[in-house]
């Protein structure tokens, strides 16, 4: 049976992913397009999938300029002739109007924030909260306005400064909303998308992530056939779920490469190794290339320095052992990658890429040279799903609950030059800091804990002895993505356990201190 899929076209809103991640919280699948994909392009790529409803995304253009993305009327249409309702949040929702020939104009009164909205009429997607109240507190942000809506819609409600707030056709099946009901400022905002989603496209073939892994595994099994596929496991959550999805579909067709570059937490090469072999019987080729990465790295500085080499070797360690590989054995067509659904909305994005705040890789970069096609089983995937399937398919929490690990690793946590000491010491830190979280209980209320080795040298006392050693700084957010994040508030008495903790037990630390900053402004990441 085929999974219904709500569409979500974007239209350059900070807010769309959000969207996108509403409805797959309700279990229904969606994806984002950019406005200007054809539709006949996206529905020929979704054969398992029903298009049962569309949503125009907000943006920060206005409809009346002329460069600012429009759909045709007729792209409109095709929803309305098919069926297929329509909602429109914001900027979608103007672009409702005036593609139907209403008119939208600059507001006299711009609303940004909390507003108060009265529901003026019953409509579907307000059919439950009108049980409860007839004012809404929304969260608004638009300078412009309907100034004539088309007669087809009616008004639904009205904001507190008397501009039209919401709109319905039911004969059309079409919707607009002013407010953005994905924002949790946004009071019953998750109700009302669940009536458009279920009451209005009657939704109900739900995401199965049992039947995401079947459709996965045949699909690859037919696509790899008699050929080797190669994957780059770095033994996080995406390319260890990756690795074990696209095994069950090839077994001994799936080689991994695991690259030791020396800048790994401790004893995280020997566990992976040990945990592929011992739990999925995988074939796992293990590289040793420690002293390689170190050397590169001696005496850089610059942290985009640091991350370009670590780039470029991993990907030229890794091209190594895939030539060595389609050597040994022939065949070797296929790289499997660990993509997560929000890289490719990035990348698909029509506003271009974003600005590079750092030059992020992953373990497995493209080798372009050996001309291998992709295979990227989770794309469609955001994280907490990812962890869904791993479990699935009998991955320990162990490792599903993970903490993200950057492809960099170690090295873009000791600022200034990397050298083996330093790693060592590191590596020592982190190990005690990390374990003290999952004695605490706290590790899984944290989305990312790390220790910092930072380039400074503070004089302490210790026994009756002058010392002068290293500064650590211990970092610990909570987010939702890792796009924005919030420090973590340590009780007092965890924050003494483990200054204590580290100064007694390694040597060469005198001085342990806490980064209290979000992001942003900060990053998550020193460098
Ligand atoms: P920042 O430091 O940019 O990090 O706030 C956001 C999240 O991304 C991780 N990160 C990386 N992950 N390759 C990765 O796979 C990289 O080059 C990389 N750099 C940062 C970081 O640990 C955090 O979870």
């Amino acid at each position: 049976m085929k999974t219904d899929f709500i569409l979500i076209l974007d239209f350059g809103s900070q807010y769309t992913q959000l969207i996108a991640r509403r409805i797959r919280e309700m279990l229904v699948y969606s994806e984002i397009q950019p406005y200007n994909c054809t539709i006949e392009k996206v529905l020929a790529s979704k054969k398992n999938y029903n298009l049962k409803g569309v949503i125009f995304s907000g943006g920060p253009a206005s409809v009346f300029e002329k460069n600012s993305p429009k759909i045709s009327t007729e792209y409109l249409n095709y929803f309305i002739r098919n069926k297929i309702p329509v909602l429109g949040i914001c900027y979608g929702m103007h672009l409702i109007v005036h593609l139907l020939g209403g008119v939208i104009s600059k507001s006299k009164i711009k609303e940004y924030g909390h507003t108060i909205l009265n529901l003026k009429r019953s409509s579907k997607l307000f059919i439950n909260i009108l049980k409860h109240t007839c004012t809404l507190k929304v969260w608004m942000s638009h300078g412009d306005s309907i100034k004539k809506l088309p007669s087809i819609l009616k008004v639904t409600s009205l904001s507190q400064n008397n501009i039209i707030s919401s709109f319905e056709s039911e004969q059309k099946n079409i919707f607009g909303l002013q407010f953005h009901p994905e924002v949790h400022h946004t009071d019953y905002g998750k109700e009302i998308l669940k009536e458009f989603v279920f009451n209005v496209c009657e939704t109900k073939n739900l995401f199965k992530p049992s039947s995401f892994i079947k459709e996965k595994v045949d699909s690859i099994r037919n696509e790899v056939k008699d050929n080797y596929a190669i994957l780059g496991l770095s033994g996080g959550v995406d390319s260890t779920v990756a690795a074990v999805l696209v095994h069950k579909a090839i077994k001994d067709k799936l080689i991994c490469i695991h690259i030791d570059s020396g800048l790994m937490r401790k004893n995280e090469s020997r566990d992976i190794m040990n945990f592929f072999k011992k739990n999925f019987k995988m074939t796992v080729d293990f590289v040793n290339a420690e002293n390689l990465f170190i050397n590169k790295l001696k005496g850089v500085i610059d942290p985009e320095q640091k991350r370009k080499i670590i780039g470029r070797t991993f990907i030229d360690v890794f091209e190594n052992e895939a030539l060595r590989i389609k050597k040994h054995k022939g065949n070797v067509k296929f790289l499997v990658q660990g993509t997560l659904y929000p890289d490719v909305i990035e990348s698909v994005s029509f506003r271009g890429p974003s600005v590079t705040i750092k030059s992020h890789h992953n373990v497995g970069g493209l080798p372009d040279k050996m001309n291998l096609k992709l295979i990227e089983p989770l794309r469609e995937l955001f994280k907490d799903e990812v962890r869904k399937i791993g479990k699935l398919l009998g991955i320990p929490s162990d490792i599903l609950r993970r903490h993200p690990f950057p492809g960099p690793g170690l090295a873009i946590r000791i600022i200034g030059d990397v050298t083996r000491d330093k790693l060592e010491l590191l590596r020592e830190v982190d190990y005690i800091y990390i374990n003290s979280l999952k004695e605490f209980n706290l590790y899984d209320k944290i989305w990312q804990a790390f220790a910092v080795l930072l380039p400074v040298r503070s004089v302490g006392v210790m026994g009756d002895h002058r010392s002068y050693e290293n500064v650590v700084c211990l970092r610990a957010v909570t987010s939702l993505d890792g796009m924005t994040a919030d420090f973590y508030h340590f009780k007092r008495e965890y924050l003494t356990y483990i200054s204590n903790k580290i100064i007694n037990s390694i040597k060469g630390v005198n001085r342990v201190v806490v980064d209290i900053t979000s992001k942003p402004p900060a990053t998550i990441e020193w460098e």
